[in-house]
């Protein structure tokens, strides 16, 4: 069995990889190492995994490279691979997410649409929401992305469901609640957050700290778009944390955890940044039987842990 995982360099590609290949999964994987963040960041994640039996790695862009020898033979395609970041997508970038998020999905859907015992899982985000009207939030609500990037991640979810609707290829996308962990991306609160605390630094604070997250672990992530993967499920799927949290309250368990209270450098709330998110999950739960399953402190610990073993690699 070969699965072709896409942005498999990145932070939950890399995870999704290793576990594909502790289970004895063949792996193709791709990545374009675009500039969002370091690409030694992205060589250290699968530094691991490219002396391993069954690991391919390709570097190609998902916009210009040939698709259809990628996907032969394939039999799941979890497409990971984007431009990420609700903050930083406002102005001239845009061309960029539209090109990463939504011209990558359209070509890799374009060309399984003529073999549809592939299988595309897409990893979608709860940005499409934007400030719901209802939380904990289920699929029901209409979405209203609050930032350009939501709207590119809203479009690839609507592609899959054309192409799943349109010419029978089975689809999932899930809309992933703000994912931490180990080897998190540089610019997401928690990796900034533990490297801040463990290294003595203040964390940039956005806004009054009160927002809230339905934080979930990357392994509980990696278990979802497996099950999704293996299951009959198709169409679109929340997938949180189990447990809405606001951010002064992490700032409480990191400083526990790192022995020290956490400062803070207050830097004003963000465009594009939703107020609360929080998942209904009933949907995940009875289409591919996912619940989460890591607690947040103890995901937490994991990421202390690691910035303690190896601060330049967390230090991202
Ligand atoms: C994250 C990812 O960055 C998106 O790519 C993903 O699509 C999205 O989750 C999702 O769930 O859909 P976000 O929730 O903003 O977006 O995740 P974080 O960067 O971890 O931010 C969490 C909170 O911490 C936000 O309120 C943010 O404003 C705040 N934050 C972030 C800070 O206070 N300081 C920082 O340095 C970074």
């Amino acid at each position: 069995m070969t699965v072709l995982v896409t942005g498999a360099a990145g932070f939950v590609g890399s995870h999704l990889c290793e576990a594909l290949l502790d289970d004895g999964v063949d792996v193709l994987a791709v990545d374009s190492f675009t500039e969002f963040y370091r690409r030694e960041l992205k060589e250290a994640n699968i530094a691991g995994l490219r002396a391993r039996d069954g690991f391919r790695f390709q570097e190609l862009d998902l916009v210009t490279a040939p698709l259809a020898g990628l996907v032969e033979g394939v039999q799941t395609v979890y497409h990971l691979a984007g431009q990420p970041g609700v903050r930083g997508s406002w102005g001239d970038d845009f061309p960029i997410y539209l090109r990463r998020n939504v011209r990558t999905t359209q070509r890799l859907l374009e060309v399984l649409r003529s073999q549809t015992s592939t299988k595309l899982v897409y990893a979608s985000s709860s940005s499409v929401y934007g400030d719901a009207e209802c939380l904990p939030t289920s699929e029901r609500v209409v979405p209203r992305p609050l930032s350009p990037y939501g709207v590119t991640k809203l479009a690839g979810e609507h592609l899959c469901e054309l192409y799943r609707l349109g010419f029978g290829l089975p689809t999932a996308s899930l809309r992933f609640f703000t994912v931490y962990g180990p080897r998190q991306r540089p610019d997401m609160a928690f990796a900034r957050l533990v490297a801040a605390a463990t290294a003595g630094l203040p964390f940039p604070l956005y806004g009054d700290g009160l927002q809230t997250r339905d934080f979930t672990y990357v392994a509980d992530i990696v278990a979802a778009l497996r099950a999704a993967a293996q299951s009959d499920f198709t169409g679109v799927a929340n997938v949180g944390g189990g447990s809405r949290v606001c951010l002064l309250d992490v700032l409480d368990v990191v400083g526990e955890l790192c022995g020290r209270p956490v400062r803070t450098v207050l830097r004003g709330p963000q465009r594009g940044d939703a107020r609360h998110t929080s998942a209904d999950t009933s949907v995940a739960l009875f289409g591919f039987g996912y619940m989460p399953r890591t607690s947040l402190r103890d995901g937490l610990a994991a990421m202390v842990d690691l910035a303690r073993r190896a601060p330049v690699v967390s230090a991202r």
